[in-house]
């Protein structure tokens, strides 16, 4: 069988191209990446040794996407994805469209021809920012909690914003590229009779991931920390109360290894894939615990809100659970431990890829 992971120099395409070679599973990976992500090119060697072909290409270009060798499954792990893309001053918003609908939509045409599955990699960022945003919260040991007493929308619980909850616009630009992703990849595979599976994943953490303010945040508050570089909390008054759950992408890995070996199973097409609230924190609770391991540091508080910020989002993979009997074993001490290690082992890293 052979795989391609688009995106794979990326965190969680590298992650996952890893998990397999190392586990020994009897399958060839080819990826196709753009480098357009700083510090993608770090892993180009890696791949090589690992026996992994990386070619070099742009899901922007139908031409390149005609180069590749045809494959059984895809796994679509390739986007600009941060919630402020396109809207940041720092990118442009055509390119975010291009990138992760055009990418998509060409990828789309490449899974066709070569009658193979698709594993879409989605998001948490498909749920509506106005209902995410109200959500009854209330305070409890430095972090949002869900304040069950008062009337909840349709799709939310403690456990999380489950897959009924509010897609209803704005998501962001990278949310709804996301969105109209997911409907385009369904429609192929019913029209063309495909396998394809949607998973909408949480926040995923852990080693060697290219954190910055907006993407990758656990990555990138316990290197900042690490290194003594100026943090802030940011809107929600300035406390660092806003939660987000983690998930290691080995633990994504052997969801899609289930995904690809049966894909004819009975379950949803579009499941939530992620932490929980059991891997879950809030910003001065990851402060806390940065404290502890590296000592003592100062975080600014810079009130203001950003376009869509929200101070709660875990999202509920009680469907995976259900259907797959996939749930998460890599805690979120381990991940926070594992971050740490590498941040010390790489402490260039932070600057290789901002
Ligand atoms: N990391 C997370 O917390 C998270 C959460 C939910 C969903 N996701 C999804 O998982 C996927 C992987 O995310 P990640 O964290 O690894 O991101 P990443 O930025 O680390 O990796 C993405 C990779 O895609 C490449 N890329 C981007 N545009 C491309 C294009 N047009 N052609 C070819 N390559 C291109 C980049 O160079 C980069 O190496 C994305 O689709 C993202 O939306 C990630």
């Amino acid at each position: 069988m052979r795989i391609l992971i688009t995106g794979i120099c990326g965190f969680v395409g590298f992650n996952l191209a890893r998990c397999w070679r190392e586990a020994g599973k009897d399958v060839e990976i080819v990826g196709i990446d753009n480098l357009c992500r700083p510090g993608s090119e770090s892993h180009r060697t890696e791949l090589k040794q690992m026996g992994v072909r990386h070619i070099h290409g742009d899901l922007r270009l139908a031409s390149d996407l005609a180069a590749l060798p045809p494959a059984d499954w895809v796994i679509d792990a390739a986007a600009q994805p941060s919630v402020l893309a396109g809207v940041d001053g720092q990118s442009d918003s055509r390119q975010v469209v291009e990138h992760n609908l055009v990418g998509t939509l060409n990828l789309l045409e490449y899974v066709r021809s070569a009658r193979a599955g698709l594993i879409l990699l989605s998001t948490s960022r498909v749920y509506g920012i106005e209902p995410l945003a109200s959500l009854p919260l209330k305070v409890h040991d430095d972090a949002f909690v869900l304040d069950a007493s008062r009337p909840l929308p349709s799709g939310v619980s403690a456990a999380g914003v489950d897959e009924t909850f509010s897609t209803r616009p704005p998501l962001s630009l990278y949310g709804a590229t996301k969105r109209a992703s997911e409907v385009m990849a369904l429609e192929y595979g019913q029209t063309f009779g495909l396998p394809v599976w949607v998973n909408r994943c949480g926040v995923m953490a852990g080693a060697g991931q290219f954190g910055h303010a907006q993407q990758g945040i656990f990555s990138y508050w316990i290197s900042s920390w690490l290194l003594r570089r100026p943090l802030r909390y940011i809107g929600f008054e300035g406390h660092g109360r806003q939660v987000r759950d983690a998930l290691h992408p080995r633990d994504l890995a052997s969801l899609l290894e289930m995904q690809m070996d049966k894909p004819d199973h009975d379950a949803p097409r579009v499941i939530n894939v992620s932490g929980g609230a059991d891997h879950a924190m809030s910003l001065a609770q990851l402060s806390r615990w940065c404290r502890q391991r590296f000592g003592d540091m100062t975080v600014a508080a810079s009130p203001q809100m950003r376009r869509f910020d929200v101070p709660w989002l875990i999202l509920d993979s009680t469907e995976a659970q259900r259907h797959w009997r996939w749930s998460p074993r890599t805690s979120l001490g381990d991940i926070l431990r594992e971050i740490a290690d590498f941040a010390q082992q790489h402490p260039q890293w932070l600057d290789m890829t901002v």
